[in-house]
């Protein structure tokens, strides 16, 4: 049986490598793709949700969810870290289109169509998350499991010293879905950070004469500029197609019960993911942290995920 799951994204080529590989994934039924503003525009995400899917074009076409700018805006107008358009220098072309339902309605739609089956994989901030929560109240419950990718255990952040970008771009709702009565596992940079791309990716990647392969050749190339000119590094992370592999095979990781916040207020410290590991805790465990993973098997699991994709897809 399939697992049914809910992709929230931020497109970002990141995020459409990881929908790539779930998109075709026999283990997997994409029940929907719902956008959120992070590396991108909320407006920009939905139109770069509805490429990605346009341009892979899968058997069954998942349900779309319309991106809306979260409490107060974004603090990072567009990373870049992806080119312009945040999904390589091909900037697909699509149509706008008519009546696409808000993310979170979308979230609590399928949730409640399917109660306790549903793994929602967050992927961008948890904006739609949290509005789906305030929107149902009865949704911590019913939801299956949130596989979130982001925050930091003991490493630094990435936006800024303290915070990784997902949890930066919205604290708030970050904080709502932490302490949440729902069952999660987060995916921090402590393991994404660990999975490097390098350009020998290009070698196992599927060929142009397929659909995927055109669509995965066509936005890595500038997320390999990207990293070369803002970090200097001949690789990339693929922080989002890391946590869907976690969450697709948890052979392949170390979960730890943890008790984890955000904090939303600190001048320094606004989207850092704080864990109590005092000796004698008093917060309650209220996830489970990857700690550790196979990091060469999981990249393995992603470009056999992406090759049988392209097969699928012809
Ligand atoms: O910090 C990395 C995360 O932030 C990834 O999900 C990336 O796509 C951005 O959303
Ligand atoms: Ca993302």
């Amino acid at each position: 049986m399939a697992r049914k799951v809910i992709l929230d994204v931020d497109p970002g080529a990141d995020d459409a490598l990881a929908v790539c590989a779930a998109l075709f994934d026999p283990r997997v039924e994409v029940l929907a793709v719902t956008a959120v503003g992070g590396n991108v525009s909320p407006e920009r995400a939905t139109l770069n949700v509805q490429a990605i899917v346009e341009q892979l074009d899968p058997p069954r076409w998942p349900r779309l969810g319309q991106a809306s700018q979260p409490e107060g805006g974004l603090p990072v107008k567009g990373r870049f870290l992806y080119g312009d358009d945040s999904l390589g220098a091909d900037g697909f072309r699509v149509a706008e289109r008519q009546h696409v339902l808000a993310s979170e309605k979308v979230i609590c739609e399928q949730v409640r169509a399917h109660p306790h089956a549903v793994t929602i994989v967050a992927l961008g901030p948890l904006t739609n998350i949290a509005r789906a929560m305030a929107r149902d109240p009865e949704l911590p419950a019913l939801v299956g499991r949130i596989v979130i990718a982001g925050g930091a255990l003991h490493g630094p952040g990435n936006i800024t010293p303290t915070a990784e970008f997902n949890m930066y771009c919205d604290p708030p709702a970050a904080q709502a879905v932490f302490r949440s009565p729902s069952t999660k596992t987060l995916v921090p940079l402590d393991v994404t950070n660990r999975v490097t791309l390098s350009y020998d990716v290009f070698h196992r990647l599927p060929s142009e004469n397929t659909r995927v392969g055109r669509f995965v050749r066509g936005i890595l190339p500038s997320v390999f500029r990207a990293y070369r000119q803002q970090f200097g590094i001949e690789g990339i992370h693929v922080h989002d197609s890391v946590a869907l592999m976690a969450a697709l095979n948890p052979e392949l990781v170390v979960c730890r019960e943890m008790a984890g916040d955000v904090e939303t207020m600190g001048e320094l410290t606004t989207g850092m993911t704080v864990f109590d590991r005092r000796r004698v805790p008093t917060w309650r465990h209220n996830m489970e942290v990857v700690v550790d993973a196979q990091t060469d098997a999981l990249t393995d699991a992603l470009l056999q995920s992406i090759a049988a994709a392209a097969e699928a897809a012809g």
